[in-house]
């Protein structure tokens, strides 16, 4: 079990799928769904995104979840949860959620995995904050991911 907002999901995201999926059988990068948290996409869109850009990695579905990621794990029979872990200040509050996920459901093991030095410091704010700026920030996502955020970032705030 992959889980995150992907909003949007980038090459960084796109990278650690990649690698979650030569490790596991199958993966589910889990779109998380915060009703009251007001997204860049809503999550409709950010699934769409996700499956588009991991459309390549025969293993990996994408689907949403609602609640605790642990619980999500279970109903879904994942003994493993995924996170990406970066340069830029990743290790505190994902040791931190390690943890509790532990002393939630000590039977899922979290695994941490680590992209490629180019993309070390990429995140999906990195990505609107460039776009919303009129930016190039296409390096960072896959073509699909691009087009929509340029044509979400014309549209405005709706
Ligand atoms: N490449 C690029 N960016 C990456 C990345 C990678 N490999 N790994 C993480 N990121 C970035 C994301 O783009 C995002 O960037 P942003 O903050 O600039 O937008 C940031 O890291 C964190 O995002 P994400 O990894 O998606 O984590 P999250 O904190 O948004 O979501 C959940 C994590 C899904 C577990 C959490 O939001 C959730 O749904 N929790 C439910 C409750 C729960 O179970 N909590 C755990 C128990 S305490």
């Amino acid at each position: 079990m992959y889980p995150g907002s992907f909003d949007p999901i980038t090459l960084g995201h796109v990278d650690i799928t990649e690698r979650a999926a030569r490790l596991f059988d199958r993966v589910i990068l889990a779109v998380g769904r915060h009703p009251s948290k007001r997204g860049f996409f809503d999550v409709d869109e950010r699934i769409r995104l996700a499956e588009l850009s991991i459309a390549h990695v025969p293993n990996a579905t994408v689907s949403s979840f609602s609640g605790l990621v642990v619980e999500f794990c279970r109903a879904q029979g994942a003994r493993i949860l995924v996170r990406g872990l970066r340069a830029t200040g990743d290790f505190e509050p994902e040791f931190q959620m390690g943890l509790a996920n532990r002393d939630l459901a000590p039977e899922i093991e979290t695994v941490f995995l680590i992209p490629p030095a180019s993309h070390m410091y990429v995140s999906s704010s990195l990505v609107r904050e460039i776009a919303g700026h009129r930016g190039d920030f296409t390096r960072y996502v896959s073509d699909v991911v691009a087009d929509a955020v340029r044509a979400r970032v014309r549209a405005g705030d709706p």
